[in-house]
């Protein structure tokens, strides 16, 4: 599909599924109430190796701090993005896709920028304020197989959002016990978007346990209690963490996705396996990615 932007024609992502057929996506929300533990990191290499396998993903960026994944993908700030999204009180599709902008790492993006923190300000005010993205989302899911959902650090009005709209939601989580706090608070806040706000279905797909560093003294005796903390709600760790490595700091400040820019590198690989747990656990299968 090709949607105009400005007086250019830009290939979109939309409707490219490589299986031909007319998909639903399935929304995935990366979410932990502490920052620092790798969500866009994590969200983005999620995007790139569906990308690389052949799926259709669109990533909606919620995330307004500076170095957001938006930037790190090239995104043209000054187009209507999630703030836009956000706006629109009763979505048609057009008014949808015109949020929505083509990457050179993987498929598209409704980006954020700065002034994304307006947004919760205006949801605060309007019924039905949980589901103002899920109701946007819906016009555009027959277009992609993903939609993969990046959050701010906090449980505010824009995560309560990304939390509805999602079928499957996954935490980063650092073996430290702030982050395993902010993992808690999500898991939480999941089952009480399940249980109070009517059609929002998500679930916890699985945690993916990030930066993680065998060698030090404290972090495998913390990556053991998250594993039990995901068991007792009913969860699982996705793959066996994804290890420290210079090579992500140096993915971001080159703007590139870490499976691109250092395929061999221990997190690319932890990451694919990590991608591969949760296509297994949703019963997709047989798409080998091209990253490497
Ligand atoms: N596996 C890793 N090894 C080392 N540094 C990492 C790894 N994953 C992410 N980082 C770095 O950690 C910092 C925080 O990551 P980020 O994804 O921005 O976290 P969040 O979105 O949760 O705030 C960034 O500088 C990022 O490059
Ligand atoms: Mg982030």
């Amino acid at each position: 599909m090709c949607v105009r932007k400005g007086h250019e024609e830009v290939a979109h992502t939309m409707a490219r599924s490589q299986n031909g057929k007319a998909a639903r996506a399935r929304v995935i929300t990366f979410a932990n109430q502490k920052g620092g533990v790798a969500k866009s990191t994590t969200a983005e290499a999620f995007a790139a190796s569906l990308t690389a396998r052949g799926y259709a993903v669109l990533v909606v960026d919620m995330d307004a701090q500076p170095g957001n994944l938006s930037m790190h993908v090239g995104a043209d700030k000054s187009l209507p993005g999630t703030l836009e999204l956000l706006a629109l009180r009763r979505p048609l599709r057009r008014e949808v896709v015109r949020c929505v902008q083509p990457t050179r790492s993987f498929g598209d993006v409704v980006s954020a920028n700065e002034e994304l923190d307006e947004a919760d300000r205006r949801l605060n005010s309007r019924l039905g304020r949980e589901l103002v993205l899920s109701r946007a989302l819906a016009t555009i899911l027959d277009d992609y197989d993903f939609v993969v959902v990046d959050t701010p650090p906090a449980l505010q009005v824009r995560t309560l959002n990304a939390i509805a709209a999602a079928n499957d939601v996954i935490v980063p989580c650092t073996a430290d016990s702030s982050a395993i706090a902010g993992m808690q608070a999500v898991i939480d806040c999941v089952d009480e978007v399940g249980e109070v706000v009517r059609g929002a279905e998500p679930r916890v797909a699985g945690i993916v346990v990030t930066r993680y560093d065998a060698r030090n003294n404290l972090e495998p005796e913390l990556f053991d209690k998250i594993a039990k903390i995901a068991a007792e709600h009913d969860t699982h760790l996705l793959g066996h963490g994804v290890r420290n490595t210079v090579n992500a700091r140096k993915a971001q400040s080159n703007g590139v996705a870490l499976g691109e820019f250092a395929p061999q590198s221990t997190a690319a690989v932890d990451y694919e396996e990590a991608v591969s747990a949760y296509l297994a656990s949703i019963g997709r299968k047989g798409r080998k990615s091209s990253l490497r």
